[in-house]
């Protein structure tokens, strides 16, 4: 059993609340902003007196050993890399509702290309497209649809630009389910869509983009008895602080100089300065990296607010990328991820068209590969480098979001070389081409083979 640990924090005007007392939008009726998760025995804002704090803190070098331990444990929730993290995370009353398909615990991996190219020498990859729905909306997932478990819903839903819906679709399936899905009709990866069908959502395409499918489920939970999974619910920013867990402890508890991370309805840079600012709290690290976070120009708002007015008022626009993860022009949770920008002491940049295909082969070339969206971390990180504002000494995480796979037809125009207009490849065009890796199409011959071969060792 899990005691209730938590209480839930107007992110506006600060009124605390019961989970019992949450609209179903997740939003505040007095201030209409969001919720946060708040731990009384030790969150910073709690009215606990600083002595009262100290004694509740878990202790870190015990937590540091257990976290370890559980990963070689046969009980599921310990082998979930959300989950071994509970003792951070007691949002449910009672362990038997987790609903978990053992997420989490994805790669760190090196970058040494980029890192070479670069000038730098610690560049590394938080892979959560290693997830099981290949994204990194499981961590989340898991989390927020155990409380609906466990709050008895039979439904759930969201608006989704793929990947939440995946996500959604899996752990509802899970759990004996139900869920529904709002997907802006034309503008999701095929992966995506099918892992909906797949899992048994009730998938609804709406003649609309992200943001109007996001209108219209408001609706929708307002007035039918189903649990909204979108990311205002802030038990799914509870599970995706979980790789902020993990990235520190695969550096031996070291945390990195920079985070950088793609951003669309801006939950995850969110979720992520949460977990690192907490982390620094509860001495389980000694300071917080510098959280960047990276937009495509056709889908830019968080860009537009921060050089219009420094973030105080939110310039939406009507967003259009091929990155159809980050198509978002109304971003939920920009006011949470301003927060973190600023207490981290991070910078936020835009990827052209151009620079996010390049990015995204240049990831694939470490054979690593990712999805459109989170090759933006590195258009972010070569920015900032040539800003000067990564120093080559520095240590770089990049979040990348998203399974290569999800969006195979992306990639294949790239390399065959309709992806891109002439006009969008023309600033990176030996870059580009040095990247892209068409198909050869020959007979069935021995020695045509042989040429290609010969053609393709020549330097
Ligand atoms: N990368 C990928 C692959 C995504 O799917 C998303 C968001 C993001 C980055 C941006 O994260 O919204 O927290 O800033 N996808 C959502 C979805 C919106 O419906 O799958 P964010």
């Amino acid at each position: 059993m899990m005691q209730v640990e938590h209480q839930l924090r107007c992110t506006g005007c600060g009124r605390v609340v019961a989970q019992e007392a949450l609209k179903e939008d997740f939003r505040c009726p007095e201030c209409s902003h969001l919720y946060e998760v708040e731990y009384p025995a030790w969150s910073a804002n709690s009215a606990a007196d600083s002595a009262a704090q100290k004694r509740n803190l878990p202790n870190p070098s015990a937590l540091r050993w257990l976290w370890k331990e559980r990963r070689t444990s046969p009980e599921h929730k310990d082998q979930s890399g959300v989950w071994r993290f509970r003792d951070l995370l007691p949002i449910l009353r009672d362990e038997a509702n987790i609903v978990t398909l053992r997420e989490g615990n994805t790669p760190l991996y090196e970058l040494p290309r980029a890192a070479r190219s670069l000038g730098l020498t610690r560049v590394y990859a938080k892979h959560q497209g290693m997830n099981p729905t290949g994204s990194f909306k499981d961590a989340g997932m898991t989390t927020a649809l155990s409380v609906a478990h466990e709050l008895g819903f039979n439904w759930v839903a969201c608006a989704s630009t793929g990947n939440t819906s995946a996500a959604m679709a899996a752990y509802a399936a899970r759990a004996g389910m139900r869920s529904l899905v709002l997907i802006p009709e034309g503008k999701i990866a095929w992966g995506k869509l099918s892992q909906a069908l797949d899992y048994g959502a009730l998938t609804c395409q709406l003649h609309t983009d992200f943001d109007g499918c996001v209108r219209v489920l408001a609706e929708v939970v307002r007035r039918a008895p189903v649990y909204l999974l979108n990311s205002v619910n802030p038990y799914r920013i509870e599970g995706q602080k979980t790789p902020a867990f993990e990235i520190a402890e695969s550096l031996d508890w070291q945390v990195p100089d920079h985070l950088i991370v793609p951003g669309g309805n801006l939950a995850n840079s969110s979720a992520l300065g949460k977990a690192f600012l907490e982390m620094k709290q509860l001495g389980l690290t000694d300071r917080v990296p510098r959280i960047s976070v990276i937009q495509a120009e056709g889908a830019n708002p968080l860009v537009r607010t921060m050089q219009a007015n420094g973030g105080t008022e939110l310039i939406p626009v009507e967003a259009d990328t091929r990155a159809t993860a980050i198509r978002i022009g109304n971003p939920a949770s920009w006011r949470k991820c301003i927060k973190v920008i600023e207490a981290t002491g991070g910078y936020v940049e835009q990827a052209s068209e151009a620079e996010i295909a390049l990015a995204k082969a240049e990831i694939g070339a470490e054979g690593i590969g990712c999805e459109p969206a989170s090759a933006v971390t590195l258009v972010g990180l070569k920015k900032l480098v040539a800003k000067g504002l990564v120093q080559p000494s520095e240590s770089v995480v990049l979040l990348l979001t998203g399974h290569t796979l999800k969006d195979s037809d992306y990639t294949i125009r790239y390399h065959r070389g309709d992806l891109l207009t002439e006009e969008e490849i023309a600033p990176l065009r030996p870059e580009i081409e040095f990247t892209r890796r068409n198909t050869v199409e020959l007979d069935a011959d021995v020695d045509q083979v042989l040429r290609a071969l010969e053609k393709a060792v020549q330097p």
